[in-house]
């Protein structure tokens, strides 16, 4: 808090105006907040649909500056995080505030490594889907059963139910990720193989066979542990804000993860790489591009260019400068020619020079690069999204926990009512 306020005039009619001083909160960086807690006591609530100016929570977990597109986690810029930084560092990073010492990481990923196998009986929970669900329709149901399953870690109350319950999440989404895909393709099941570091253990997971050695490839392996730690988090964003607030009603950790991935899902947040890949193979060539790009800027047409826009950047969305230089790195290495990647960047480019794109200050975001990127892997694409739950599973958690273990209240918006006065009952017979 400041010993600044702001005041707030309102015009009561006939004259009167009310005037209510609200305190201005100050944080370590970016803008600073008005507290307009004591608006409901003089009998006005705010209007914020989308909540473009509202701050829900207080966090030190992850800044963004969209106008300058930074993004730090910690403090540390998410540059720096995926040139020097793994993923399971990051985890630990975000989930504790610190960059672990040699003896801390040893331990964290060991710990993560005991629990990547999951209850067997889960196993049969498979059984009950459809061949041709959609692997996140699966993440959805699978996840939320976890707290069937896992009794001693559900109790919020007790930080080590919440410390186990994190180590669980994070270590299980994969396996369950790679079993959702399995599943869809009529394979077995692979068990994790903890010799395998975070990233190679889900591909042995997803692409191995019982009956022959799983043969990794340390080039892809590190492209996808890039790919989790770009998306591990990204502060008040709509999932995270979901799981914020269905913890909030105390719900256990499983099923308040299961919100997350629920809205995730929709093409509007991490549904867009999947959204990306299937709109660059709909422009099929490079000549197509300028029609696409007229019907984006068309009103009447609904059609938007995935993968750019982003509520918070109005200028480069960070991740998607590193995702890009990732995916032209991966795919030299592997020495792939792609022509959605030629599409794509005529795409970046003909949209950054085009003046609605310019003032509306719409950019490529993380999801633009990602799709591709994944697909030079050879993810199959109904898996993008899931390959970003599980990246995004350890802010969820950081999140979460942060919430549980300060103070809050339950999560409780309030609305501007348009709807009928209150009138009396028709019988049937009369309407
Ligand atoms: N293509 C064309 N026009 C767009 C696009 C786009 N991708 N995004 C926004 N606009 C236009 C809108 O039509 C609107 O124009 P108007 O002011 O003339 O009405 C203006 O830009 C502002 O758009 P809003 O939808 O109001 O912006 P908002 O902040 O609510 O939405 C969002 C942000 C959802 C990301 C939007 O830009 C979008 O739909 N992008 C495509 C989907 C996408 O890539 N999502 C991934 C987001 S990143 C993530 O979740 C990891």
């Amino acid at each position: 808090m400041t010993d600044k306020t702001a005041t707030l005039s309102i015009d009561r009619g006939e004259g009167k105006i009310d005037a209510i001083d609200l305190p201005v909160m100050e944080g370590s960086l970016g803008p600073n907040v008005v507290n307009v807690g004591a608006l409901t006591a003089n009998g006005y609530f705010t209007y914020d649909p989308g909540f473009t100016s509202t701050a829900a929570c207080e966090s030190k977990i992850t800044f963004i500056d969209g106008e300058k597109g930074i993004l730090l986690h910690r403090g540390y810029p998410i540059e720096q995080l995926a040139e020097h930084s793994d993923y399971l560092e990051t985890c630990y990073l975000l989930l504790y505030g610190e960059l672990p010492n040699p003896a801390e990481k040893h331990e964290f990923v060991s710990i993560v490594g005991k629990h990547t196998m999951v209850h067997e009986q889960i196993r049969t929970f498979f059984n009950g889907f459809r061949r041709d669900a959609h692997p996140m329709a699966i993440m959805c149901g699978v996840v939320g059963a976890l707290s069937a399953f896992y009794h001693d870690s559900t109790d919020i109350s007790d930080s080590h139910h919440r410390t186990v319950a994190a180590y669980r999440l994070i270590a299980k989404m994969p396996t369950i990720a790679a079993m959702s895909y399995k599943f869809s393709i009529g394979q077995p099941f692979m068990y994790p193989d903890n010799s395998l570091n975070y990233a190679a253990n889900f591909l042995h997971m997803m692409f191995g066979v019982p009956c022959e050695a799983s043969n990794i490839s340390p080039t892809i392996a590190k492209a996808m542990d890039r790919i989790f730690l770009l998306h591990a988090d990204h502060e008040q964003n709509a999932s995270t804000s979901t799981v914020r607030l269905a913890g909030s009603s105390q719900a256990n950790p499983f099923a308040c993860i299961a919100a997350g991935i629920a809205a995730l899902w929709g093409p509007s947040h991490g549904g867009a790489n999947e959204a990306v890949v299937k709109m660059l193979e709909e422009i099929e060539s490079v000549d197509n591009i300028d029609k696409f790009i007229a019907r984006a800027k068309d009103k009447d047409d609904p059609f938007r260019l995935m993968g750019f826009g982003h509520r918070v950047y109005k200028n480069f969305d960070p991740r998607a400068k590193v995702m890009k230089q990732a995916a032209d790195e991966v795919l030299e290495e592997l020495g792939i020619q792609d022509e959605m990647l030629e599409i794509a960047k005529r795409l970046e480019e003909i949209a950054l020079k085009d003046p609605y794109f310019i003032e509306k200050k719409l950019y490529p975001n993380v999801d633009f690069y990602s799709g591709i990127i994944l697909k030079a892997l050879g993810i199959p694409t109904s898996m993008f999204t899931v390959i970003f739950a599980i990246g995004r599973t350890v802010g969820w958690i950081a999140h979460w926990n942060e919430m549980i273990s300060g103070s809050y209240r339950i999560g409780r918006p309030r609305q501007l009512y348009t709807g009928y006065a209150q009138r009396d009952f028709v019988p049937l017979d009369n309407r």
